[in-house]
C-alpha cells in the first residue's frame, strides 16, 4: 500500500523550521528522508555526500526549504570539521542530524584486508561518531536537538560475507544508546532506524539479478521490499517531537523480516499451507 502524504499528514510531525544536516544525502534512503524532512516543513537542509553531485540531484528535486549541498566524507576528520563549520555559518546551528551515509561490499572475514575492514568501520561506524561530534556540538551549547542513526537489521543479525559491515552496524546502535545516556541531560535525544530490504542504489544489482526481487519479497510478512520512502517516515519522527521522550531506541523498519524465524522451521500439522488456501 503506497505512503499517502495529505497535509495533515505533514502537519503532524512538528517539523515545521527546523534544520537538519543528512549525511549520504545523495543516496536511495538519503534522498527520501530529505524529501520527507522537505515536505514536513524543513527551513533548512544541510545536504552532505562524499559524491557532491548526487546530492546536488536530491536538492534539485526538493521544493521548500533551502538547501546547502556538500561534498563531505565522513570518515575523513578535517572534512566533517568543515562541514560542521559551513553548516553553521550558512545556515546555522542544527536541530536534527541524520546519520545515513554507508558503504557495503562483500569480503569474507578470513581473508579480509586490514584495509577493507578500515574503511568500512571509518565510514559505517567512525563516521557517525565524528558527526555526532561535530554536528552535536551547537546542540549541546543550545541545550536541545535529535539525532538519529541509520543501522541495519545486520546489526543484530550476522550477515557473512560482508567484511565489517554487521560489525560496523552492531557499533552504531550502541554509540547511538552511549549518546542518548550521556546526552539525554542536555536534551539531546539519540535514535536507531534499522532497515532490512530496501531497493536503493546501494542494493539494485542484487535486484537486477533474475528471480532476487520476487524471492526477497516472498521472505518478508509483507510481502514487499522496502522502498526509501518507508525508511524515511520512521527517521522523520524520531527527529520530531513527536518521539520527544523516545531516546536510546533502535525500531526495526524490516516488514516483520526478523521475526520469521521459526516460522522456517518444518513443523507437520502447523504448517502455513495446511492452514490457509496457499
Ligand atoms: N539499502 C538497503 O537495503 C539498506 C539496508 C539496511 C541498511 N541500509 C543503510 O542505509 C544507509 C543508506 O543506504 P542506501 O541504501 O541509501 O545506500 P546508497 O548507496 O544509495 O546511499 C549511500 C550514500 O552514502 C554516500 N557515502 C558513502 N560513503 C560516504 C562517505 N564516506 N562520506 C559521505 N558520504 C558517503 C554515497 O555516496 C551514497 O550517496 C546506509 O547506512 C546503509 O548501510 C541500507
Amino acid at each position: 500500500m503506497a505512503i499517502a502524504h495529505d497535509q495533515r499528514a505533514e502537519e503532524w510531525p512538528g517539523l515545521s523550521g527546523c534544520r537538519a544536516v543528512i549525511t549520504g544525502a545523495g543516496g536511495g534512503i538519503g534522498r527520501a528522508i530529505a524529501q520527507g524532512f522537505a515536505r514536513a516543513g524543513a527551513v533548512t537542509l544541510a545536504l552532505l555526500d562524499r559524491d557532491e553531485a548526487v546530492a546536488a540531484e536530491t536538492a534539485k528535486e526538493i521544493a521548500g526549504p533551502s538547501t546547502l549541498t556538500l561534498a563531505c566524507d565522513v570518515a575523513d576528520p578535517a572534512s566533517v570539521a568543515a562541514a560542521a563549520v559551513r553548516v553553521e555559518a550558512e545556515l546555522g546551528p542544527a536541530d536534527v542530524l541524520v546519520n545515513n551515509a554507508g558503504l557495503l561490499r562483500p569480503g569474507p572475514l578470513a581473508t579480509l584486508p586490514l584495509s577493507e575492514w578500515n574503511a568500512l568501520i571509518g565510514t559505517n561506524l567512525t563516521g557517525y561518531f565524528l558527526c555526532a561530534q561535530e554536528f552535536g556540538r551547537p546542540m549541546l551549547a543550545r541545550g536541545r536537538g535529535a539525532l538519529v542513526h541509520i543501522a541495519s537489521i545486520a546489526a543484530s543479525h550476522p550477515q557473512g560475507f560482508s567484511g565489517a559491515y554487521s560489525v560496523s552496524k552492531a557499533g552504531v546502535v550502541m554509540l547511538s544508546r552511549q549518546l542518548a545516556i550521556e546526552w539525554g541531560e542536555s536534551g539531546i535525544r539519540s535514535n536507531v532506524v534499522s532497515p532490512a530490504l530496501v531497493r536503493t542504489p546501494m542494493s539494485e544489482a542484487f535486484y537486477r539479478v533474475p528471480a532476487v526481487a520476487e524471492r526477497r519479497a516472498a521472505m518478508v510478512p509483507l510481502k514487499r521490499v522496502a522502498g526509501p520512502a518507508d525508511i524515511a517516515e520512521v527517521v522523520l519522527f524520531l527527529a520530531s517531537p513527536r518521539a520527544g521522550y523516545v531516546n536510546g531506541e533502535e525500531i526495526l523498519v524490516d516488514g516483520g523480516f526478523s521475526r520469521v524465524l521459526m516460522d522456517l522451521v518444518p513443523r507437520p500439522g502447523f504448517d502455513r499451507a495446511e492452514h490457509t488456501n496457499r
